[in-house]
């Protein structure tokens, strides 16, 4: 058995518990001074301060890391990225910074439909390589625990593809890769007016073989004006929960239609995006408990108006914050950058961020009872930063202050 002792970190960031922070407890991120974590192998044993850890425990033949000076925290939960993707898109980048608005070049033939092209000209194993290079790169920001979409695919060999190169990734590599389906990402021209055929070709002739293969765990849809209809998502998202999927939402990005109010009905463990989100659909989603996942660097990319993430937490609701790392709306995974948007535009405290990155957004995609926390029973993914204290977070802006990264009780990052 291997045991290590971390001790004296400056601060040690717990985020104790095993289920989502609603509101006002977000705040409460469980900060201990001169904090100490025991490990035994891939687990938590204990945490506490080095004191009252050094008095209970033998640590005679324990592995000792010194964190003085260290802020300590649970490794992060990047809990909505599209990271397994073919091709690039920097050409509409340029046209937005020109003015062109993302909707418009999607109508013209580019956006998702230009990477589903990409992803289908991909083979499997540029998507693996391609993935596992982006994958280090997470890591490097601390990212532990990482969800991933299918969505470039639209037919049942690429959207299977991308499903399989993310099951081989979590092979390859220590971050653990939580898959989701997203087959109604977008609409071909040949689908067009049939959204339905299209959802039902998902549902009877893709999903079944996703649930075999146990590709994914959660089903997602792209509810929005010109792409698909809250009916059309209440379909698929009903019809994917009976097939034993867990449910997403791309809700409310550009237009206000309503998807919050739908994922509080239909049970989703999230919607995500929200930035044109009702103050009826905040409060459904804070009534029922679904974690509002704001995505601010998309937002930012896209210079539209932030989530109302302060609202959500006022009102009593649970909210994550992640990248959507993706080839169009947001090609930038850097959690720095995440925190920096999350404090300065969209008023969270840094307490409240942390929260977003750790026990939120392990719940967003159910994995609260293992990850996103450091308490007795969980998997030892623990991330130490330069300085002693987690306000230098957001004032040393977007700049990444991880140096150690510990996956499953192993040293796997170190600066
Ligand atoms: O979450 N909004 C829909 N889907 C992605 C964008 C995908 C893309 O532009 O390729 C998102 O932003
Ligand atoms: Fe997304």
């Amino acid at each position: 058995m291997s045991k290590k002792f971390i001790c004296h970190a400056a601060e040690l960031v717990t985020c104790r518990g095993k289920a989502p922070k609603y509101g006002k407890e977000m705040s409460d991120i469980g900060l201990i001074e001169d904090g100490a974590v025991l490990i035994e192998d891939d687990k938590i044993v204990a945490v506490g301060t080095t004191e009252e850890l050094s008095s209970r425990f033998n640590l005679s033949g324990c592995e000792v890391i010194d964190a003085t000076g260290k802020t300590v925290l649970p490794g992060f939960v990047d809990s909505h990225t599209h990271f397994v993707f073919g091709g690039y898109r920097a050409d509409e980048f340029s046209w937005r910074l020109r003015g062109d608005s993302y909707m418009s070049i999607m109508e013209r033939g580019g956006g998702i439909n230009a990477s589903v092209t990409k992803t289908r000209n991909a083979t499997m194993e540029e998507l693996v390589a391609e993935g596992k290079d982006r994958l280090a790169r997470m890591l490097e920001f601390g990212v532990t625990t990482v969800e991933g979409k299918s969505g470039y695919g639209l037919d049942k060999e690429t959207e299977l593809k991308q499903l399989r190169a993310m099951k081989e990734l979590g092979k390859l590599q220590p971050v653990d890769i939580v898959s989701t389906f997203l087959g109604p990402h977008s609409v071909l021209p040949e689908y067009k007016g049939r959204e339905r055929e299209f959802i039902d070709m998902m549902l009877h002739e893709v999903m079944p073989q996703v649930r075999a293969e146990d590709l994914a765990e959660f089903a997602d849809i792209f509810t929005e004006k010109n792409v698909f209809s809250v009916e059309d998502s209440r379909y698929y998202l009903n019809e994917a929960k009976k097939m034993g999927f867990k449910l997403k939402i791309h809700a409310d990005e550009m237009v206000q239609l309503g998807g919050a109010e739908l994922a509080a009905e239909v049970g989703a463990f999230s919607a995500d995006h929200l930035l044109k989100a009702s103050d009826q659909g905040i409060a459904d989603m804070a009534k029922a408990g679904a974690i509002c996942t704001v995505l601010p660097a998309t937002a930012f990319c896209l210079k539209e108006e932030f989530a109302r993430a302060r609202k959500m937490i006022d009102e009593g609701a649970a909210v994550a914050v992640a990248s959507d790392l993706n080839p169009g709306s947001c090609f930038t995974n850097s959690i720095p950058l995440l925190i920096a948007l999350s404090c300065i535009y969209m008023g969270l405290s840094v307490e409240e961020v942390i929260t977003a990155l750790t026990i939120n957004g392990a719940a967003a995609v159910d994995r609260a009872d293992r990850v996103g926390s450091l308490e007795p029973g969980k998997q030892a993914d623990i991330i130490f930063l330069k300085y002693p204290s987690i306000h230098f977070l957001p004032y040393h802006t977007a700049i990444n202050l991880v140096e150690k990264v510990m996956k499953n009780g192993e040293i796997v990052l170190e600066k």
